[in-house]
């Protein structure tokens, strides 16, 4: 039996008069692949919002691996396995591919200031450390060919990749990819959904949580699916379960791009 790792029970979220995220109850085992999807303002991103302690909750229960996490912050919730990428993309345009896959690990870092002056070795031997697991995502992921580079100067396609690598190399129990497809080239969504089953591959207790607004992106690759519309669930299940409820038609008609 797989193990369940997040689960949500009644979480709500309002925004003066709005509900962003009406009691949105859902839970997500060990290599699982569940996608949120819905029009946009369905309030998709508030739920990761929610769940990465980036907004409190005003009513709800949050539980990772059967501990409830409702009231961690959203440093906690990180370090305990809860990672996740943005809507629009946030790599550091600074800094290289690697450097912005090791920033990840740097709070996860076991020198404090001091002992970083006092200890100059111990600190480089982190540093090698966080170098060498950065790398190694990178090419578990077949990214470090780009490891040097700018993420401006990279395809679209590859910063969202390398987005992900970032995510993941902290080794977290939960991924959450806001729209991972969005801006994609046809070509580059394509290789993206073969990324995403690559991970799948790569890290099977990996639990993955991918909200798309467009609905045929997610049908080939979720286990199961939640559809949202004005913070509310309006159906969940498989693909072939969703894909004909009237409910879910009638939230896209007029919106599908
Ligand atoms: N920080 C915020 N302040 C006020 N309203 C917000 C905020 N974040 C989201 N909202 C509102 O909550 C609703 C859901 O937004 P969001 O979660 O971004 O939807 P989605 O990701 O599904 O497009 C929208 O009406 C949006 O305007
Ligand atoms: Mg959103």
């Amino acid at each position: 039996m797989s193990r369940c790792i997040l689960k949500t029970e009644g979480i709500r979220k309002n925004f003066g008069g709005v509900v962003a995220v009406k009691d949105f109850s859902f839970e997500i085992d060990e290599g699982q692949i569940i996608a949120i999807i819905g029009p946009n303002g369905a309030g998709k991103t508030t739920i990761f919002n929610l769940v990465s302690k980036i907004y409190e909750l005003d009513a709800g229960k949050i539980s990772l691996c059967g501990a409830d996490i409702t009231k961690k912050s959203q440093i906690e919730v990180a370090r305990m396995g809860i990672s996740r990428t943005f809507q629009n993309a946030r790599l550091f345009t600074g800094l290289s591919v690697l450097d912005n896959v090791r920033v990840a690990l740097d709070f996860a870092g076991k020198y404090s200031l001091i002992e970083a002056m006092l200890l100059l070795p111990r600190r480089w031997k982190t540093e090698r450390e966080t170098t060498r697991r950065a790398m190694d995502c990178l090419e578990l992921l077949n990214l470090d060919r780009y490891a040097g580079q700018r993420p401006a100067n990279l395809p679209y396609g590859i910063q969202r990749r390398v987005e992900i690598a970032r995510a993941l190399v902290s080794n977290p129990k939960v991924l959450m990819l806001d729209e991972p497809a969005a801006g994609l080239n046809p070509e580059e969504l394509f290789q993206l959904m073969d990324f995403l089953r690559e991970i799948r591959a790569k890290y099977p207790q990996l639990a993955m949580l991918i909200i798309e607004h467009r609905m045929d992106l997610v049908m080939s690759i979720s286990d199961y699916i939640y559809v949202q519309d004005f913070g509310e669930t309006i159906a969940q299940g498989v693909a072939c379960e969703i894909q004909n409820d009237p409910l879910v038609l009638k939230a896209y008609l007029g919106e599908e791009e």
